[in-house]
C-alpha cells in the first residue's frame, strides 16, 4: 500500500502545474469542508480477482489505469464470453497505445463504444482512435447524447477544444454508425451475455460541474453481472435523477465509482444502489489523499462504502483492473 507516494505525487504535480489539475472535471469545490481531518476506511483494495473463482463465465471486465501520464481517467473494455466487445469512455488520449492494446487482445471489433459525456480524461481516447486507428479498430457503434458545442464552450471553456476536435472526429465518421440520441430508453442486445441500457437522459445544469452532471449513465450486462457506469455524475443532479431511475430494478453487482471516487454522486445514492463490488478508476495521488481540507475528498466516499456491504474494491493503480 503506497499511501504516501500519493502524496508526494500530488504535490510535484501541483508543483508542476500538471495539466490534469486544470480539468473542471476537479475544479474547486465552493463547498470545501474545512477544519476537519479524518482518517479513511481501510478497504482492502485490489486489482483483479485472480484468486477467486472466475465469475464472468469467460467474460472480462478491464478498467485502464492511465499509463500514458498520471492524471485520471474512466476508461473501460468490457468482454462477454463469447467474444463481444463494449468499451466505456477510453480514457485520455495519452492513453492511447494501452487503449488500442486492450481492445486489441478483447478481439479488435468494438460493438459498442459508450460514452458518458465529452470531458478529456473521458473522451480523449476515442478521439485518438477516431484520429488515428481507423483501420486498426473496427468500431460498430458509437452511443452518446452530447449538447451543442457552444453550451461547452460557455460552461467549460477549458475543455471545449476536446469537445470540438471529437465532434469533428465523428463527423467524419460512418454516419449509420453513430448514435447521438442515447437516452432513457436505449436498450441494446448484442448477444445472450452482452446487453446495456442507458439509465438517464443527459441534463443541463451550469456551474463548475454542469458538464460532469450532464452525463449518462450505463447498465451494463455481461455474462450474468450488471456493471453500472456512473461517469462522472455529481451529487445535486444524482440526487434528482434518483427519482427517476428503475432503482428497484438495478441490480448492481459492480458499480464504478462516481468522479474518480470523490465529489461525485451522494452517500444516499451508493446506498440505493447497494453495490456488491466497487471499482475506482482513480489515481495514487486522488486516491490517497487523506485530508479532507483538500479539494480532493476521496476519504468521504471510502467512509460512505465502508458503512455498505461490499464484497471487494478494485482500484487502477499499479495495474488495470481485471475481473474475470
Ligand atoms: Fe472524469
Amino acid at each position: 500500500m503506497r499511501r504516501h507516494l500519493g502524496l508526494t505525487i500530488f504535490a510535484s504535480a501541483l508543483a508542476a502545474g500538471a495539466v490534469m489539475m486544470t480539468s473542471p472535471s476537479f475544479a474547486a469545490s465552493s463547498n470545501v469542508i474545512i477544519g476537519i481531518q479524518r482518517e479513511a476506511a481501510d478497504l482492502h483494495e485490489k486489482t483483479n480477482n485472480f484468486d477467486e473463482e472466475p465469475v464472468l463465465s469467460g467474460g472480462e471486465i478491464r478498467f485502464l489505469e492511465n499509463r500514458g501520464s498520471i492524471g485520471q481517467q474512466l476508461s473501460a473494455v468490457i468482454r462477454s464470453g463469447d467474444g463481444h466487445v463494449i468499451v466505456v469512455d477510453g480514457g485520455q488520449e495519452a492513453d492511447e497505445e494501452h487503449l488500442l492494446s486492450a481492445i486489441r487482445e478483447a478481439g479488435g471489433v468494438v460493438d459498442a463504444w459508450l460514452v458518458t459525456h465529452p470531458q478529456a480524461d473521458h473522451v480523449g481516447g476515442l478521439y485518438a482512435m477516431l484520429r488515428d486507428h481507423r483501420q486498426d479498430v473496427d468500431i460498430r457503434g458509437i452511443y452518446y447524447n452530447f449538447f451543442e458545442y457552444d453550451w461547452y464552450r460557455e460552461v467549460d471553456p477549458e475543455e471545449s477544444g476536446m469537445v470540438a476536435a471529437l465532434m469533428e472526429q465523428l463527423s467524419g465518421f460512418d454516419q449509420t454508425r453513430l448514435h447521438p440520441d442515447a437516452g432513457l430508453g436505449t436498450e441494446v442486445v448484442l448477444s445472450d451475455c452482452l446487453s446495456f441500457r442507458v439509465l438517464n437522459d443527459p441534463v443541463r445544469t451550469d456551474g463548475a460541474y454542469a458538464v460532469n452532471s450532464s452525463g449518462l449513465m450505463y447498465d451494463i450486462y455481461v455474462n450474468g453481472k450488471h456493471l453500472i457506469i456512473l461517469g462522472d455524475m455529481g451529487e445535486t443532479v444524482g440526487d434528482r435523477l434518483i427519482a427517476d431511475l428503475p432503482i428497484r430494478d438495478i441490480t448492481c453487482d459492480y458499480v464504478q465509482m462516481s468522479h474518480h471516487g470523490q465529489d461525485g454522486v451522494s452517500e444516499m445514492f451508493y446506498r440505493m444502489l447497494q453495490p456488491v463490488n466497487c471499482i475506482w478508476p482513480t489515481t495514487d495521488w486522488i486516491y490517497h489523499v487523506e485530508n479532507i481540507n483538500t479539494r480532493f475528498r476521496t476519504v468521504l466516499t471510502k467512509n460512505w462504502i465502508s458503512k455498505l456491504n461490499v464484497q471487494n474494491n478494485y482500484i487502477t493503480i499499479g495495474d488495470d483492473v481485471i475481473i474475470r
